[in-house]
């Protein structure tokens, strides 16, 4: 059932625009986020007044860039809590906190907990699922699930590019409905959900080079991600799909964090991969990589075409087609996504089940 691919990991990753258009395009009705499965009256969406996101591993990643999709878009403050954290921290949850649970497989053990913790103290639990039917489905009070079909491979692609486009489509929804978006600016972030698909088939037609960097990088041992804001969320993702099915040790630090200790773990040989798709961060994210390098490291750069900046300092340049900011993520992930595979692939590994992991993790 791979047709023709590899690996499931490598199928999957292309999948991707389909799966993300088939989560997006049944959403949009005459040109507006139509999200009835939600079961939430324009009185409800305008009554919340903090959303509550849990998850684990990549999901949770999902969430991290959801805060800062959701608190800019729709202006409703988020909090976001691993599900094995948020289960026993006896969680202060205030009046109207929206829960927002996030799992592909819908049966991860800490994440149910999460959900039945939630609703034991009262909230509505709104679940983003893409098994139809799982145990999270079931439980929860409402469920949009992401059409990414089955996912194989452990290491998740196409369920993480759908769940952050159904962030993308609550987002718009919440946004428009408390009216802290104008007509104009949801108009053309609607118009730009469509065209995403197209731009992700741009990225996968030109994985030749992911490829070559790949094979240049396979022997890495210390790999450092750095972003700031969704670049620091796009970084995390990053990081995990690499020393999941590469085991190579890497880490996702949070630009303006690594002065605060981790810089000097930087020295000649050690890899930076720069995340830099946010233009107000841009110049930022620039000194950093100025001051990794001066150390020694070797710098990869990933930015939007049109920043050619990015050259000055990195030894080796991604570009990603330009989107609007909020959803640069769906984009700068696939380059990660394929050098993950890649490098797994150059150093002869499982790429489809990595050692010591399971593809849904139902005991704690
Ligand atoms: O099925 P879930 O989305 O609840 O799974 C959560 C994590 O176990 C999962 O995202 C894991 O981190 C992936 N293997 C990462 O690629």
């Amino acid at each position: 059932e791979k047709e023709g691919f590899e690996h499931f990991m490598l199928k999957e990753i292309y999948e991707q625009p389909k799966a993300v258009a088939d989560t997006i395009s049944p959403r949009i009705k005459d040109g507006n986020v139509v999200l009835d499965e939600l079961e939430m009256t324009e009185e409800d969406i305008k009554k919340i007044s903090r959303i509550q996101m849990v998850a684990c591993g990549s999901a949770y990643h999902v969430c991290m860039c959801g805060k800062y999709i959701l608190e800019q878009m729709a202006k409703i403050p988020v909090d976001v809590d691993l599900a094995s954290e948020f289960r026993y921290r006896q969680p202060i949850l205030g009046d109207n906190t929206l829960v927002i649970v996030i799992s592909q497989s819908g049966e991860t053990a800490d994440s149910l907990a999460a959900l039945r913790e939630a609703k034991k103290l009262g909230h509505k639990v709104l679940a983003i699922v893409n098994v139809v039917g799982s145990s999270i489905a079931r439980e929860a009070d409402s469920v949009l699930y992401t059409w990414a079909g089955p996912e194989i491979s452990v290491a998740t692609t196409k369920a993480y590019s759908t769940q952050l486009a159904a962030i993308y489509l609550i987002a718009l929804l919440f946004g428009r409905t408390r009216e802290v978006i104008n007509q104009e600016d949801y108009k053309k972030y609607v118009a730009e959900l469509g065209r995403l698909p197209e731009k992700i088939q741009r990225i996968l037609d030109e994985k030749e080079r992911i490829q070559w960097l790949a094979n240049k990088f396979s022997h890495a041992k210390d790999v450092f991600f750095i972003g700031r804001g969704l670049d620091y969320a796009i970084s995390m993702e990053g990081s995990l799909k690499l020393k999941e099915i590469s085991y190579i040790h890497s880490e996702a630090y949070a630009a303006g964090e690594l002065k605060h200790g981790t810089i000097s773990l930087i020295e000649n040989g050690v890899l930076v991969i720069g995340v830099a798709t946010q233009p107000e961060l841009f110049e930022k994210e620039i000194s950093n990589l100025v001051e990794v390098r001066s150390r020694g490291a070797s710098v990869l750069g990933l930015t939007l075409y049109g920043n050619y900046a990015m050259e000055d300092i990195a030894d080796f340049t991604i570009y990603v087609p330009k989107t609007e900011d909020y959803f640069t993520t769906s984009l700068a992930v696939i380059p990660l996504q394929l050098l993950a595979y890649y490098i797994s692939v150059a150093r002869g590994l499982d790429v489809d089940k990595p050692r010591n992991l399971a593809k849904s993790v139902t005991v704690e």
